[in-house]
């Protein structure tokens, strides 16, 4: 019995060590192509992106979902997990054809709009409604993406 709870833990672990060697892949290789492989294997429900960045970091504790057409800039971050502060696992969803800035920050729980743009360095604390350009730390809306 304890072998056997061992051998669950050790298979626990390096299930989530493999996960995070995926997204060492993922974040830095130099083709697209991989990059979306890697994360597609590490679990990240990926629809028909415009554009996948490099260095794009993805949280692999929760649920993340990037549907088409979805563009991600270089050096975001996508966060599903928060030990500090309110602690929580939660997921994320970036819908059809939204466009994040360069080293912005999704926090956990958060859905971004169809057709949205999230400006560079913003961080996303709360849902980003369809067509809505926002900026910042916190992220305010600046207008209609029309
Ligand atoms: C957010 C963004 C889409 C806004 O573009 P825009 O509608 O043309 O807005 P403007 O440049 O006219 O700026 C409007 C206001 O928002 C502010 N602003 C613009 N971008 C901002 C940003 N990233 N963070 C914080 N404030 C920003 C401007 O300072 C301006 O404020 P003000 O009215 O007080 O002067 C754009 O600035 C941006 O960040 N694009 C993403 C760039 C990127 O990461 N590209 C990746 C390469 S693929």
């Amino acid at each position: 019995m304890q072998n056997l709870s061992l051998w669950k833990s050790l298979n626990g672990y390096l299930h989530d060590a493999a996960k995070s060697l995926m997204r060492g892949f993922a974040c830095n290789s130099p083709f697209q192509n991989i990059r979306v492989a890697m994360y597609r294997k590490a679990g990240v429900n990926i629809g028909n992106l415009k554009q996948l960045g490099g260095h794009v970091w993805i949280d692999l504790w929760g649920k993340v979902t990037l549907e088409d057409g979805v563009l991600l800039a270089g050096h975001s971050f996508i966060l599903t997990h928060n030990w500090i502060g309110n602690v929580k696992i939660a997921p994320v969803t970036i819908k059809r054809n939204a466009q994040i800035g360069l080293k912005a920050v999704i926090m956990p729980g958060v859905t971004i709009g169809e057709n949205s743009i999230i400006g560079a360095g913003a961080v996303v604390t709360r849902d980003v409604p369809d067509n809505a350009v926002v900026a910042g730390s916190p992220a305010r809306f600046l207008r209609w993406n029309t």
